[in-house]
């Protein structure tokens, strides 16, 4: 990424001194920063032919891509990180046919990003000039062997200060100049090399500090509209189409990941739609950080060592950090960093155990990630999510609990059975309840509980639609340990077989697993009152038994109890 902005930032210096229109350095300005993007299209062939493709690519443009001496360099890596009869087999191979392969490839990549600037939605005048970036001034380059001014101007510029970016970073301006000087009339245009020689020192002045992220987001010629929110997505995934081109075996993976994604998520987050689009969104990015490992590492047919398998955990690490640059998607890549990681901590790269909601609900903290979508993930993930909300007249959360019960009609006595605390702290709560609400009885009370809201179906253990869910999608709220929905609701995700999810039960089976349980319920209760001699609860319809301590123990049934309500 440095090397696209220093690039990006001379080009738009070599167009000012040209005195390029405004339209034409913006076609400076994308071209600069989207032609080497490409360069992973055939990095599948570059690692059969030549080993490490990001070595290949390292040393590039160190040598004229035409002559004797890039010959050389191209036969001496052919079959780099292979030993003996392997590696001359490559060989033989490669000058049977790979070298036709080499022209093949060139090709690929100035397609390969030409189709992404179309994608994106960029002008066609981007695209043409992408189309051109391994033409040469002397007609020797691809694809078209197109020669001089047949060449854009644009293409000319980037082209050339694609080079001298990567001689000035390894040996400063006098380098810079000289191979450009050297490459005049082949690979450069001779009036570009003139310029570059004559107003070297302030092309090259403070190249470093000009080339920031911020500085050459700020840096574009004519700044277009923001995206909308459709726009966007059409990028995300483009570019998640484009992240699959890196190794032919991941070819479709990113939308398939999102297209998944996006239904786990619509199926299981209760929250606004953003959540889901956050989560696409987030998938569509989510292994960009595969451009960053090798291709030697990924198609390798054989197993990883120690040292490649070290690489290929980095990759999420890598998501984060391409994101990290660009607030506006910072979010999103540390959503998607998370993407290896699981919940027993034998994920990658941080190997976050549970704690991955710790970490997740730092970031919220820190306000560098939204809460109910941070949530919303870790419910996806099957972690406990407390959901918690703001209660009419500053009741507590418990408070809500014994008004509930209180306008139901339950004794005070009852009430400390059923929520197993003292009968004491029940006549303080009723104390406070009336005192807040400012009712001074029961049917007053029982009427702020309807008129708030407060009393629900889903304390019988109805099959109740889940807020926020679309109609159709109903779960199932265990009555004892979510007596409303809203209430501290602790939910768990699917996989833990809690969450019962009947969409894919017919009614009357739903119906029948419903009396199945009443029934368990009722024998459950009858039992309870040969022990203790009392009915379970006046609630004869509930789906499960109360829990409430008998005449021999409290102590199993309270333990119980919390054990329930702290998972
Ligand atoms: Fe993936
Ligand atoms: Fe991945």
């Amino acid at each position: 990424m440095e090397h696209a902005l220093r690039q990006c930032v001379l080009a738009l210096r070599i167009g000012e001194r040209l005195g390029l229109s405004d339209d034409d350095r913006a076609v400076l300005y994308y071209v600069s920063l989207i032609v080497w993007v490409g360069c992973h299209i055939d990095a599948y062939e570059q690692a059969k032919w030549f080993g490490d493709d990001l070595a290949l690519k390292a040393g590039f443009r160190l040598v004229d891509p035409v002559g004797v001496r890039s010959a050389g360099q191209m036969v001496r890596q052919i079959g780099a990180g292979r030993h003996g009869l392997d590696r001359a087999g490559v060989a033989v191979r490669f000058l049977a046919g790979g070298m036709r392969v080499v022209g093949v490839m060139m090709h690929n990549h100035s397609y390969a990003s030409s189709q992404l600037t179309r994608d994106l939605g960029l002008s066609p005048h981007v695209r043409d000039a992408v189309l051109q970036t391994f033409e040469r001034w002397d007609g020797k380059g691809a694809p078209d062997g197109a020669k001089g001014e047949e060449i854009t101007v644009t293409a000319r510029v980037v082209n050339f200060a694609d080079v001298l970016e990567v001689f000035h970073r390894a040996g400063g301006v006098e380098a810079a100049v000289d191979v450009a000087r050297q490459r005049s009339g082949t690979q450069f245009d001779p009036m570009l090399v003139e310029l570059a020689a004559s107003q070297a020192p302030p092309l090259f002045a403070d190249l470093d500090q000009a080339a920031t992220w911020e500085a050459v987001i700020s840096a574009e010629p004519a700044p277009g509209p923001p995206l909308t929110g459709a726009q966007l997505d059409a990028s995300l995934q483009a570019v998640g189409d484009f992240t699959d081109l890196k190794s032919p075996y991941t070819l479709g993976h990113t939308r398939a990941v999102a297209d998944l994604a996006t239904t786990a998520a619509a199926t299981s987050l209760a929250g606004p739609a953003g959540e889901v689009t956050h989560v696409r969104r987030a998938a569509l990015l989510h292994d960009l950080g595969r451009l960053g490992v090798s291709n030697a590492i990924w198609d390798k047919p054989g197993p990883l060592s120690a040292a490649e398998i070290e690489r290929v955990r980095l990759h999420p690490y890598l998501t984060e950090r391409m994101l990290a640059s660009a607030p506006a998607l910072a979010g999103l890549g540390a959503t998607a960093a998370l993407h290896h990681e699981r919940v027993d901590g034998s994920g990658y790269p941080r190997g976050l155990r549970a704690d991955a909601a710790r970490y997740l609900r730092e970031e919220v903290r820190a306000a560098r990630q939204d809460p109910e979508s941070a949530e919303a993930v870790l419910e996806a993930a099957g972690h406990p999510v407390w959901r918690r909300r703001a209660w009419p007249a500053g009741l507590t959360t418990r408070e809500v609990e014994v008004l509930r019960l209180l306008a139901r009609g339950w004794p005070n006595r009852q009430i400390a059975e059923r929520l197993v605390i003292a009968r004491k702290t029940v006549d303080n709560h009723v104390e406070h309840i009336y005192t807040k609400i400012g009712v001074s009885n029961r049917a007053r009370a029982s009427l702020f509980a309807v008129r708030h809201g407060l009393m629900s179906p889903a304390e019988d253990g109805e099959f109740t639609s889940r807020p926020g869910s679309a109609p159709g999608r109903s779960s199932w709220h265990a009555p004892h340990r979510f007596p409303w929905p809203g209430q501290r609701q602790h939910r768990r995700g699917p996989s833990r077989g809690v969450h019962h999810d009947h969409r894919h039960r017919s009614p009357a089976r739903v119906e029948r697993a419903h009396r199945r349980r009443n029934a368990n319920a009722r024998h459950a209760a009858g039992r309870r009152r040969r022990v203790d001699g009392r009915d379970a609860c006046p609630a004869g319809d509930m789906a499960e038994p109360i829990p409430r301590p008998h005449l021999r123990s409290r102590a199993p049934a309270l333990r119980a109890h919390l054990a329930e309500r702290r998972r």
